[in-house]
């Protein structure tokens, strides 16, 4: 009998993952263990992680925005829910880690405040110093018609010393000009710019999780994976433990496992806890889609997408319908 390649592949991952690296998962924390999902509340699970044993914390909370997944409560209230989690996670991360808190905006009545000026006070008072914040740009989101769409969450990066680790080769990015050489001076005719890649800074533009992306599950709000990796590649080392209080689907666990970190965290929900399992078992089997790190975003301009014309008007390529500077009452549109 002839086994397929592609078969063959499979197995030696889940032989690599399962067998060799002892992935099994279990439900409770055990610094020995490399996958940990505790089906409960995480502040349980906190309680039971010996100090400073976390290399990094990563997640994005429930923002208070009435989600099926969270009581809406007055905002004091959230933030001091919040603030006993954080100082738990404090606690359990080791003096070189990090904490990045991914957050958006709460919406009350119309209006917004985002969530991460009303908690950077919490971290600070705790010690932690700021690194970056970084800006996370997607194109999908609700269409608002009182204010413009947003189109971008941050995610707010603490360390707990000035020793932190922070591996910027692995993360690197394409150098705009990669050809570019110095023109005078002792270098004049070398290549300036690393040949490893740029530092990606602090803008960084990856597709959200929505309708047609490859890794969109029944939950509402799933990190990209991509998005956890960049941060799991740059502020953790091999063997490390990368914990999420707030799994949802598990996505910073599955980013852990590909770069052979430790992953641990807790879900309150049995659907979600369910989905992180089913998501991590295909991590370990080598069978589960991931749109790939640094991957350039999809231009359906570029792709000669034929919806980007409107079919009421020519065909000419690219053509869009403009709203008028001056529009009457027979013509608000015209085709540019
Ligand atoms: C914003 S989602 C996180 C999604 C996640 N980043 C992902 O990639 O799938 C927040 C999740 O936290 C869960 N949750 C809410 N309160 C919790 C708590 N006290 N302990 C553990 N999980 C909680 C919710 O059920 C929800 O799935």
């Amino acid at each position: 009998m002839q086994i397929a390649k592609k078969d063959l592949l499979k197995f030696h991952y889940w032989y690599y993952n399962s067998v060799l690296q002892n992935r099994k998962i279990v439900n409770k924390f055990i610094p020995t263990e490399r996958i940990v999902i505790h089906p409960g509340d995480c502040m349980e699970l906190l309680k039971t992680i010996p100090d400073e044993s976390l290399q990094l914390v990563v997640t994005s909370p429930p923002y208070n925005i009435g989600k099926e997944y969270e009581k809406r409560l007055k905002l004091g209230s959230y933030l001091e829910q919040q603030a006993a989690i954080i100082q738990e996670c404090v606690r359990c991360l080791s003096p070189h880690g990090s904490i990045c808190w991914q957050v958006g905006n709460y919406v009350d009545n119309g209006t917004i405040i985002p969530l991460d000026t009303v908690l950077y006070p919490i971290f600070t008072k705790l010690g932690l110093k700021m690194r970056n914040r970084i800006i996370w740009h997607f194109e999908h989101g609700l269409h608002c018609s009182r204010r413009f769409s947003g189109r971008y969450e941050t995610i707010i990066w603490f360390t707990k010393s000035d020793e932190y680790v922070f591996n910027l080769d692995p993360v690197r990015v394409p150098q705009k000009y990669p050809g570019k050489k110095y023109f005078k001076g002792p270098n004049a005719g070398k290549y300036s710019c690393n040949p490893l890649g740029k530092n990606p800074g602090d803008l960084w533009i990856i597709p959200n999780v929505k309708s047609n992306h490859v890794e969109k599950t029944d939950h509402p709000c799933q990190f990209p994976v991509e998005l956890i990796e960049r941060l799991i590649l740059s502020m953790t080392n091999e063997g490390d433990w990368v914990f999420d209080p707030f799994l949802g689907t598990g996505t910073s666990i599955i980013a852990a496992i590909r770069h052979k970190r430790r992953g641990a965290g807790a879900e309150t929900l049995p659907k979600y806890i369910m989905l992180t399992k089913q998501r991590i078992e295909q991590e370990l089997a080598g069978t589960l889609k991931t749109r790939p790190m640094n991957k350039p975003v999809y231009d359906p301009i570029e792709a000669g997408n034929s919806l980007i014309i409107t079919p009421w008007t020519t065909n000419k390529k690219g053509a869009q319908m403009v709203l008028l500077e001056k529009p009457n009452k027979k013509q608000r549109y015209a085709v540019r």
